[in-house]
């Protein structure tokens, strides 16, 4: 059998290897100038005044959270079409994640929904910019309550006023887990345009403690969610070749519409809405209806195509349904959508070979040779 084709795979040279052995033989190897030096890059690459560096997606969303006021007993407005972590972290600062249904093209939180859900314990509105996809910002901002912005996949996109996701001023969260569009092997940014922020979450990444103070003191409660120097200077050199991995997602999504286009009963991702921007991560498509979705991707594995279910729908996970009561029907486009949705192998540097036996055995399994 020809090559298994992996869901994902980082592109690293020898400029990474160089930028982080750099950083191994300086004998400093956390708490150094790679992390400021990858923050002011990041923040400018999106537009925004700030960037605090931390250890991972999920941990700069909480901190986040933090940062813009939620706490004991509020709840999030926020997408039950996510990676869990952002449902997560709302629970792990004791508020409540509370779900809105999603828009049926893009996949975001649909505002309407979202708007309907606030109540007077709402203290923050959590939209996720789904594979990619950049949320309808404007009808959110117009609630007047506090945003974060779950960007964990969204590098590279753009809201429809043209501008780089990232760069809007609430606290926006990027991933750089090695299958983002660029990678630390772990690791997070949030970006973000008031100072007060920044000293915030400098601080409660650093055990609570402020840039003048020394270790012996803290004066606020804090985790170790810092990045180390390796994984910044991996970062920086990451950042220096954004635009051609992105360039690279770009093409091989084009090479997919191509190889699936026709295919019956097939939905493929969302063209880009007026000046709207996919920043490409993934592409997922939603199987027909009368296909299900483990069988199919039994069926790709053994064509030695690697795919996953993505994503499920948070709310009907056996957490969220024990904790929080959730069952099927709530949110009936998120539900239809994760029943379906499957992601195919996707990543910078995949030839149109390998996009072309992809799509073969969709196509086969599928019954639509
Ligand atoms: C939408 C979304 N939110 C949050 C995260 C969490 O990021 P991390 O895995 O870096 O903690 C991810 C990453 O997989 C994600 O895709």
């Amino acid at each position: 059998m020809s090559e298994r084709i992996p869901l994902a795979k980082p592109v690293i040279g020898e400029a990474e290897e160089q930028a982080v052995l750099d950083v191994l033989r300086s004998g400093q190897l956390s708490l150094g100038p790679a992390v400021p030096a990858f923050e002011e890059a990041f923040a400018q690459r999106v537009g925004a005044t700030h960037a605090s560096a931390v250890s991972s997606g999920t941990a700069g969303l909480q901190l986040a959270l933090r940062a813009v006021g939620v706490s004991d007993g509020d709840e999030v407005v926020t997408s039950p079409l996510s990676f869990v972590a952002s449902a997560n972290v709302c629970v792990m600062e004791r508020a409540k994640p509370v779900f809105a249904d999603i828009d049926p093209l893009t996949l975001t939180l649909d505002p309407a929904a979202a708007a309907a859900a606030v109540t007077d314990k709402t203290s923050a509105i959590l939209p996720v910019h789904i594979f990619g996809y950049p949320s309808d910002m404007a009808p959110l901002e117009a609630l007047g309550l506090p945003i974060v912005e779950d960007a964990c996949e969204a590098l590279g996109a753009r809201y429809a006023d043209g501008t780089a996701v990232g760069g809007r001023g609430h606290p926006a969260i990027f991933g750089f887990y090695a299958n983002k569009q660029m990678t630390t092997g772990e690791g997070g940014m949030v970006t973000f345009n008031e100072s007060a922020i920044k000293l915030r979450i400098d601080s409660e990444r650093n055990q609570g403690r402020a840039p003048d103070m020394d270790w012996l003191d803290h004066d606020r409660l804090g985790f170790n969610f810092r990045l180390s120097d390796i994984a910044c200077a991996l970062g920086l050199a990451q950042l220096l070749r954004l635009d051609e991995m992105l360039a690279g997602r770009e093409r091989a999504a084009s090479l997919y519409y191509e190889g699936l286009a026709g295919v019956e009963g097939l939905n493929l991702p969302c063209p880009d809405r007026g000046d709207e921007r996919r920043g490409w991560f993934v592409f997922v498509v939603q199987l027909p209806a009368e296909f299900d979705r483990d069988a199919t991707i039994r069926a790709l594995g053994e064509l030695g195509i690697q795919s996953k279910p993505y994503l499920p729908a948070i709310h009907l996970m056996a957490y969220y349904r024990e904790q929080f009561g959730h069952k099927e029907g709530e949110f009936p486009v998120c539900e239809a959508v994760a029943a379906q949705s499957i992601a195919l192998p996707f990543f910078p540097e995949m030839t149109s070979g390998q996009v072309e036996r992809v799509c073969a055995a969709l196509r086969q399994t599928l019954g639509q040779t």
